[in-house]
C-alpha cells in the first residue's frame, strides 16, 4: 500500500515552472530515492510534500489522507519527517536542545524521553556530545543530529535530502548504514541524492528527476544496470 501518492505535482517559483507535474509513490516499508543532477527539483520535490512549499497542481496523499493543503506542522503531527538539505541544526543550542525540538509536535515527556534513548542508543557519538552546541560538530555528526532531531518525531516516513553531501567517504557509508537500520526498524525512507551510485545500492525502487520530470522509474537494481543512468549519474 502507498503511504505517500504525489500525482501531477505543479510547483512554481513565480513564473518559473520547477516542477512539471510529477507523479511517484512510495509504499509502506520500502526506501525509495529520487535521483537527479543539480536544479532537477528534488529538494522543490520534498518541500512541498512537507508542507513549505505550495502546489500550484496536482495531490498529495499521506497516510490515507489529503495533505496537498495542509500545513508543515501539521504534516509533520501526522508522521512525515524531513531532514533538510545542508542539515540546518542549530549551532548555538546543545546537541540535547536540537534533539528536544524535533519533538515540537508531540505531548507525553516519557514517550518522547523513551525516543531520545532509542537515538542515543543509535548515534552514540550523540550521547557523548549532548551537551555541545551543535554548531562545534563534525559535518557526519551534524548528519547523525539532523536525522536523530527528524526521528524524535517518531515519524512513519523521513525524508532525506542529500544526507551524503559534503562527507568524507567514510561517513558517507556510516550515513547510508544508518538509513538502512532506520528502515529496518519500521521507518519508511525517502531519500534524495546527488549520490546516485549509493542511492540506487540501498532502495527498493527510485526515480529520476531531469528539470522537473520524471522521465525514468522502477526497481533499483534495474536502474542500476541502465545505460542512460550509467551514463548521466553513474560515471565517476
Ligand atoms: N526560491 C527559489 N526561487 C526561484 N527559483 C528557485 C528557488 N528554489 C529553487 N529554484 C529553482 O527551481 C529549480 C529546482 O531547484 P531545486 O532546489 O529543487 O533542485 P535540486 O534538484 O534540489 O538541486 P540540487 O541538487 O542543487 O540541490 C532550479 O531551477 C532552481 O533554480
Ligand atoms: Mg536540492
Amino acid at each position: 500500500m502507498a503511504i505517500l501518492e504525489v500525482k501531477d505535482m505543479e510547483v512554481h517559483y513565480g513564473i518559473i515552472k520547477a516542477l512539471r507535474g510529477i507523479s511517484f509513490e512510495v509504499k509502506e516499508g520500502e526506501i525509495v530515492a529520487l535521483i537527479g543532477a543539480n536544479g532537477a527539483g528534488k529538494t522543490t520535490t520534498l518541500h512541498t510534500i512537507t508542507g513549505l512549499l505550495k502546489s500550484s497542481a496536482g495531490s498529495i496523499q499521506f497516510d490515507g489522507r489529503d495533505i496537498t493543503k495542509i500545513r508543515g506542522d501539521k504534516i509533520v503531527s501526522m508522521g512525515m519527517a524531513h531532514v533538510p538539505e545542508g542539515r540546518r541544526v542549530f549551532a548555538s543550542l546543545t546537541v540535547y536542545e536540537n534533539l528536544k525540538l524535533g519533538a515540537y509536535t508531540r505531548h507525553d515527556k516519557d514517550e518522547i524521553e523513551e525516543t531520545l534513548n532509542m537515538i542515543y542508543k543509535r548515534f552514540p557519538r550523540l550521547l557523548e556530545r549532548k551537551n555541545q552546541p551543535a554548531g562545534t560538530l563534525s559535518g557526519g555528526e551534524q548528519q547523525m543530529l539532523a536525522m536523530g532531531r527528524a526521528l524524535m518525531s517518531h515519524p512513519k516516513v523521513i525524508v532525506l535530502d542529500e544526507p551524503s553531501m559534503g562527507l568524507s567517504p567514510i561517513y558517507v557509508n556510516e550515513i547510508f548504514d544508518i538509513i538502512q537500520e532506520i528502515n529496518k526498524s519500521g521507518t519508511t525512507v525517502l531519500l534524495v541524492e546527488q549520490n546516485a551510485k549509493k542511492a540506487l545500492s540501498i532502495a527498493n525502487r527510485a526515480y529520476v528527476l531531469e528539470t522537473g520530470a520524471i522521465v525514468l522509474s522502477g526497481d533499483a537494481k534495474e536502474l542500476m544496470n541502465n545505460d542512460s543512468v550509467k551514463k548521466a549519474y553513474l560515471s565517476e
